[in-house]
């Protein structure tokens, strides 16, 4: 929690925009907010960033993330991937942080013959959409990043897919949201969203009926716990659900590190400027679980050592679970919800780090009156609800 961040007793009483969550979502659309002068409020039930954006890897990857049906996502995340240049740029002037975007690239790589039929298929469907992505054989994968193991046999590398470090941009993001002249309120949950005659007026505290932020605008952003915010029928709730994500870190050194990201067929392994390798992650049905399990470790471990047996030296540096948010069809709900005054910015399942650029530039356009990008047009949360009042939703 930064020195800045606004304590209960000076809670505003209303605001222009109140954002329900604290994490890359909510911080970012506050950021843009703040700086286009708007009063604005983040509502965090812990510490702002500290959820599923803290427990990402940070991998900008649309190009090795997208889906065989799924080019509308792959649209927007290029189209988000192609912001972040200018998002790290402005964000270092708001927030006195510099998040610097790692360009180093990205191997998908093959270990028997079954994988690299697959890799095979996965490289012939991006180069049908003209991705720029090239086949390496084992030994050129190698040349590439020399600790991979003499089990790689294939590889397609994606020199366009970067990475981050996401915890140095959720910081830079706090930072940019106070400086601005952004409200954040921590540890502090919304128990409910006030509709009156229609409209969403104001948020219910915890603490009691006295704690209320009445907003012009509220904007629920609160990840996978979107869909269990109180004050809404079941409806016209967000169609969200947490697909848990454990995920290690290890610290490299001198001798062995890596540069690209590395992913197998059941792993990724990306490292970090400051030295930490990130391995992950296991995806689980498991509702809210978040417990570690010894078999995910063993999973992570076994699969990253198969990939790169030099992890085996390295020191184990920490733990974590994530609960991505994941909406119905696994693509984000970004813009008005079924409720006047209701937006819904959330369900960014394993890209949010990716879409942030996106998301926020959108959403502040959206909550500010001007258009908004095509892009944006399929994720609209008007697909999951029937109702009318979305006729003026999206421009171009
Ligand atoms: P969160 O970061 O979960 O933030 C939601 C916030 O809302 C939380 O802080 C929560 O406390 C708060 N909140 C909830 N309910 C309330 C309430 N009632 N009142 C007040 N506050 C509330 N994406 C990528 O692009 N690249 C990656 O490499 C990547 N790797 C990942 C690896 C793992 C293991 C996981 C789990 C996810 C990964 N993701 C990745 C996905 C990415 O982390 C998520 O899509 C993104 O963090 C979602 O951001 P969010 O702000 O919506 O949610
Ligand atoms: N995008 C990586 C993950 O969700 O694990």
């Amino acid at each position: 929690m930064s020195q800045d961040t606004y304590v209960e007793n000076s809670l505003p009483s209303s605001v222009d925009v109140a954002i329900v969550g604290g994490g890359i979502i909510g911080l970012s659309i506050a950021w843009q907010l703040a700086r286009a002068g708007v009063k604005t409020v983040v509502v965090e039930k812990n510490t702002v960033g500290r959820a599923a954006s803290w427990a990402a890897a940070g991998m900008l990857a649309p190009l090795a993330e997208v889906g065989f049906e799924e080019l509308e996502f792959l649209k927007l995340g290029r189209e988000s991937l192609a912001m972040y240049p200018t998002f790290l740029a402005e964000l270092e002037v708001d927030s006195g942080v510099a998040v610097p975007l790692d360009r180093r690239g990205t191997l998908m790589v093959s270990l028997d013959r079954d994988d690299t039929a697959e890799l095979r298929r996965l490289f012939e469907f991006r180069k049908k959409l003209s991705l720029p992505v090239r086949w390496l054989s084992g030994a050129e994968a190698r040349d590439e990043e020399p600790l991979l193991s003499p089990k790689v046999a294939a590889a397609i590398d994606l020199p366009d897919d970067y990475q981050i470090d996401n915890r140095e941009l959720l910081v830079a993001l706090e930072q940019a949201v106070l400086k601005c002249g952004g409200k954040l309120c921590e540890h502090t949950s919304v128990e409910k969203i006030i509709v009156e005659s229609g409209r969403a007026v104001a948020l219910q505290l915890d603490g009691g009926e006295q704690r209320q932020i009445s907003a012009t605008k509220i904007v629920v952003a609160a990840g996978c716990w979107s869909s269990v915010i109180g004050g809404l029928a079941k409806d016209k709730l967000p169609p969200v659900r947490p697909v848990k994500g454990q995920i290690l870190t290890l610290r490299m050194t001198t001798d062995i590190a890596l540069t690209k990201v590395v992913r197998s067929p059941r792993v990724y392994l990306a490292p970090k400027f400051d030295g930490r390798l990130v391995v992950g992650a296991t995806s689980e049905e498991m509702g809210f679980d978040t417990a570690p399990t010894a078999g995910a470790q063993l999973f992570l471990l076994e699969e990253a050592f198969d990939a790169v047996p030099a992890v085996y030296e390295l020191a184990l540096e920490e733990m974590r679970v994530g609960l991505r948010p994941a909406s119905r069809d696994n693509e984000p709900l970004i813009g008005e919800s079924p409720i006047a005054q209701l937006y819904y910015a959330t369900g960014h399942y394993r890209h949010g780090i990716l879409l942030a650029p996106a998301t926020s530039y959108a959403m502040a356009a959206m909550l500010t009156g001007k258009k908004v990008p095509e892009a944006l047009a399929p994720f609209s949360p008007s697909r999951f609800f029937n109702v009318t009042r979305f006729s003026t939703a999206l421009t171009t």
